[in-house]
């Protein structure tokens, strides 16, 4: 339990042995752990969206690299490694948006590369790290994001980005625990996030759970909602954000930062540097994963959708820089991002 108001909820945990992931597929009806041992499980979990969201899917992964070097090492002290190289491409392998999957895999493989005894004393000390960072990034991201905001409002976030996202605390919804917390943010609003329903079922349960009063949207009242002035800022977080700017998030982010900048509500990102991607020049050049057609045309295992419809299921979408007032990272603030305020921030050039 944390020590900090309005932050109850952590849903990845190391138990000496096997890693327990709180089932985020069966929220809020459900809290139900799953108990992993096996890193294709770990995998399988990550694809099955049992965890999701960018940076928690890097600490899964991390954790799963234990549970493979563990493994490995007991079968052949000879073998281990190409063995935990194999079952990290299957990590990779898992979900293709958020960058911070691989950011967290070339951590561990990084640690692996000096190891000459049993590895998982140093990797699991390596996981832990990269799941503790996560939540030091967190707070001081809710702290530099409240910042941003002059005075009481409401604010509309977007998927979910919370503690179920992260290690804990959250990204967007950091920034809004904090500015809840200091006064800033009067009122939540929350979109429904079709078709995985993340701002319905995870954002709506973890601000209830919280102690914050939060309204859900359809996704479609976004643009209504600013033209009636109930928001002053939209505060999202980011799955992969390339060098100049542009920012990959859950689908529909795009038409809100659209919407937005018509109506004059300011559009905060809010996501560690771990999610920056300096290797790629632009947002084009960022994998969108394509999920299955299912997740559109059914609701809760029921299909909706006429028989005989397709569906097109683009789960994230690129949002141009020159649509972003501000990226909020644990190392700082960028306003109006472009390539060389990105550079500075990242340490480039
Ligand atoms: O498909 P998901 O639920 O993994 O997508 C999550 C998002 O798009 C989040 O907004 C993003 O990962 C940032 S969360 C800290």
């Amino acid at each position: 339990m944390s020590e900090h108001v309005h932050d109850t909820i952590r849903a990845i945990h190391w138990t000496g042995e096997r890693l327990k992931l709180l089932d985020q597929r069966l929220l809020p009806r459900d809290s139900r752990w799953l108990e992993l041992e096996d890193p294709g499980a770990v995998a399988q979990a990550i694809r099955d969206m049992v965890v999701r969201g960018a940076p928690a899917i890097g600490i899964t992964a991390a954790y799963g690299v234990v549970l493979a070097a563990g493994r490995a090492w007991a079968r052949s002290r000879e073998g281990w490694r190409e063995q935990v190289e194999m079952d990290i491409a299957r990590l990779a392998a898992a979900r293709p948006t958020a960058v911070n999957l691989f950011w967290a895999l070339d951590h561990m493989r990084a640690c692996m590369a000096g190891i000459e005894r049993d590895p998982v004393p140093a990797l699991l000390a390596e996981a832990r790290r990269i799941h503790e960072e996560d939540i030091a990034a967190n707070r001081r991201m809710g702290e530099l994001g409240a910042g941003l905001i002059a005075e009481p409002c409401g604010v509309l976030t977007h998927c979910n980005t919370g503690s179920l996202a992260t290690g804990g605390y959250g990204t967007a919804l950091g920034v809004i625990r904090s500015a809840y917390a200091g006064g800033r943010v009067r009122h939540v609003y929350a979109d429904e996030t079709r078709p995985w329903l993340q701002g319905a079922r995870l954002t709506a349960w973890e601000l209830v759970q919280d102690g914050i009063p939060v309204d859900l949207i359809a996704d479609g009242a976004a643009a209504h909602l600013m033209k009636q002035g109930g928001v002053r800022w939209v505060i999202v977080g980011s799955d992969r954000i390339a060098a100049n700017g542009d920012v990959a998030n859950k689908i529909g982010t795009y038409g809100l930062a659209v919407s937005a900048r018509y109506h004059g509500v300011r559009f905060m990102v809010v996501a560690p540097t771990s999610t920056v991607d300096m290797g790629l020049d632009d947002g084009s050049a960022i994998p969108i994963e394509i999920r299955s057609p299912e997740e559109v045309l059914t609701l809760a295992g029921q299909r909706v959708a006429a028989e005989g419809a397709g569906a097109w299921n683009p789960a994230f979408d690129v949002t141009p820089a020159e649509l972003v007032d501000a990226i909020v990272t644990e190392r700082g603030v960028v306003l109006n991002p472009n390539r060389a305020r990105l550079a500075a921030l990242m340490g480039y050039g």
